[in-house]
């Protein structure tokens, strides 16, 4: 790792928390990547940390990895939680990264079914 400033005062923040998550770059066998750093129990891959990031802000990302949506599936729950639960509008670019994920990682085959 590049250590620049922002970094290296990133890093210093996550020890002086006592987090044990480190920050890693993942890409895909389609070549998107995506820095993560903390994404809970969801499956690690490209998309993982911008659906935490906008969803973990009222419930648990369980509630998330227990489903298993079609991609029109995920964009009929991410309708109803800006619709109904009170969701801030998503950004069409980051919508999309959302529902890529959604429906790769967690489609009607529940491949990454929690088991705890
Ligand atoms: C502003 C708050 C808020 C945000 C942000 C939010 N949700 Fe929700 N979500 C809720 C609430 C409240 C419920 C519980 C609804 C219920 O069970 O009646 C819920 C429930 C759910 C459920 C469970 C539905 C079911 O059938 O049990 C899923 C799946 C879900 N959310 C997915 C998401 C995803 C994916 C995102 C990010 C794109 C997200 N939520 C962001 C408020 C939110």
């Amino acid at each position: 790792m590049r250590l620049t400033k922002t970094t290296f005062w990133g890093a210093a923040l996550l020890l002086a928390c006592g987090a044990a998550m480190a920050e890693i770059t993942v890409t895909d066998d389609d070549g998107n990547s995506e820095v993560i750093y903390d994404v809970g129990k969801l499956h690690v891959a490209p998309g993982a940390q911008i659906t935490y990031d906008y969803c973990t802000a009222c419930h648990s990302e369980m509630i998330i990895a227990q489903q298993g949506q079609t991609r029109e599936g995920w964009d009929e729950i991410l309708v109803w939680m800006v619709e109904d639960m009170g969701m801030g509008e998503i950004v069409e670019e980051d919508r999309d990264l959302i529902l890529d994920y959604l429906a790769t990682y967690y489609n009607p085959d529940r491949p990454h079914f929690p088991q705890n």
